[in-house]
């Protein structure tokens, strides 16, 4: 493995500095990323030192370290994971070939767009985020916030090296676009929809790290089994950050739950009103929040019936997420039953792979929950939260449009316009939120409405100073 040298100007353990014409187009590209991070990265906060961990390696027992940076110097670097010896294509109908050092012709612009698409939503989510400082619970949160913004920048790195190094012109082409496209732009929209909403208060933000980022945990496992190894190695790295990443979202919407199991218990009740009048989040509005990205984010996973990711498994671009847990690598004339609006049919598997893909995610969701639900079991309440069903508010593939409940039951269109917003947050529910929504910056104090962490950042106190505000 490479060590980093931190006096070059972009850390990397990939020899950049043995190929000038790279390390200068990604030095050109480079002030156009800070300019982007300073307009469109977290408002405010750029002077302010965040105890950040930095990814300085990819050793497996200490690839980061931690301590106080002022945001845009964070050190952006580029990391792939260790080549595997040998490595040989996993699946599809080139399973067992070596693996590709550089992009075959037929496959160049396919490979582009699964880059770009991935990359594009990279900056996207620091945009969609860019307010939340001004409301943080607890300074613990915020350094969380700011940790997983400059890390998804760091990813847009990742995609942005890709692209240099392996598509030409076409590629630095497609990298200044991924600045030049703005999540909720109305003339240059981020590419995918659910990157495209604000996330404007801090329920929100847990439930995207809980599942928006987990959707971006499973594109990027099957990417990471990708037969084209410099976008595998580049995945399995990324995945590494990631975790953190859902770690806010799933120790977030615990702490939510903890702190109104605690308020139920102060007032002898679970009436929502009540509890929102003692400045707490009810378990049934935490549910809409649940159903409402829940169903967004299994938009990303795509249409049930897909001919885009066929090829791309049949080509060995994208795999299955842990393709090796899988016997059959190939899936020709294997089926799958997929439940429609019209029953169930039988589909060739190689077309069904974003079901595939979208139910181990949903298996992946779960563990969450149950964990969640121990705790408001433990305290005494029969209230549960769930998942909705996979077929809720679809915006794409057969369930669009198709009036569900969250439990999965097909409803008259009339009924289901009235009832929705007894299933996700309606504008009430929203203005609540918004309403607790309060800045906390006092070290080791946190918001009336979420619990603290069990524990700190990298064994420091939950007390610690993780924003040195100026
Ligand atoms: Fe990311
Ligand atoms: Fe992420």
């Amino acid at each position: 493995m490479a060590a980093i040298n931190y006096s070059d100007k972009i850390p990397n353990n990939v020899n950049l500095a043995n190929d000038r014409t790279l390390q200068r187009a990604l030095e050109h590209w480079q002030p156009h990323f800070l300019d982007w991070w300073q307009h469109l990265g977290p408002k405010d906060f750029q002077s302010a030192d965040v105890y950040l961990r930095t990814a300085t390696s990819v050793d497996a027992d200490g690839w980061a370290t931690y301590g106080a940076v002022k945001m845009p110097q964070y050190r952006w670097g580029i990391f792939l994971a260790d080549p595997v010896a040998e490595r040989k294509i996993g699946f599809g109908d080139n399973m067992g070939q070596p693996v590709w050092q550089q992009v075959p012709g037929e496959f160049r612009s396919t490979l582009r767009r699964l880059i770009v698409t991935q990359g594009d939503t990279e900056p996207a989510s620091v945009e969609q985020q860019r307010l939340l400082g001004h409301t943080c619970p607890s300074l613990y949160d915020l350094r969380n916030l700011f940790q997983v913004n400059v890390e998804e920048g760091r990813h847009l790195w990742a995609m942005v090296y890709l692209l240099h190094a392996y598509f030409g012109r076409d590629g630095r082409e497609e990298a200044e676009e991924l600045l030049a496209r703005h999540s909720g732009d109305a003339d240059k929209p981020r590419i995918l929809t659910t990157f495209n909403e604000p996330i404007s208060d801090w329920l929100s933000f847990y439930c995207f790290t809980y599942f928006t980022d987990r959707d971006g945990k499973y594109q990027l496992k099957s990417l990471a089994e990708s037969a084209f190894d410099p976008l595998s190695r580049t995945c399995r790295f990324m995945l590494t950050e990631e975790a953190h990443h859902m770690f806010v979202g799933e120790t977030g919407i615990g702490r939510v739950v903890k702190r109104t199991l605690e308020v139920m218990k102060e007032l002898g009740t679970e009436h929502p009103a009540r509890i929102r009048a003692a400045g707490a989040v009810d378990l049934p509005l935490l549910q809409k929040y649940l159903n409402f990205w829940c169903s967004s984010s299994l938009d990303l996973f795509g249409s049930e019936i897909s001919s885009n990711s066929a090829a791309n498994f049949a080509n060995g671009l994208k795999g299955r997420p842990d393709e090796s847990q899988y016997e059959d690598h190939v899936l020709r004339g294997a089926q799958l039953k997929l439940e429609t609006p019209e029953g169930v049919q039988d589909v060739p598997m190689l077309n069904a792979l974003n079901e595939v893909m979208r139910e181990s995610y949903l298996k992946d969701c779960e563990i969450g929950l149950k964990r969640w639900n121990r705790a408001i079991e433990r305290a005494g309440y029969a209230f549960r939260l769930s998942l909705p069903s996979p077929h809720f508010r679809r915006s794409i593939g057969s369930w669009v449009n198709v009036p569900v409940t969250p439990e999965g039951k097909i409803i008259p269109r009339e009924e289901y316009d009235k009832r929705i917003g007894e299933w996700i947050p309606t504008e009430a529910d929203r203005a609540f939120v918004r309403s607790l929504m309060q800045r906390v910056v006092e070290p080791g104090k946190m918001a009336g409405w979420v619990a603290p962490p069990e524990r700190g950042i990298n064994n420091l106190p939950v007390e610690y100073e993780y924003v040195k505000l100026s």
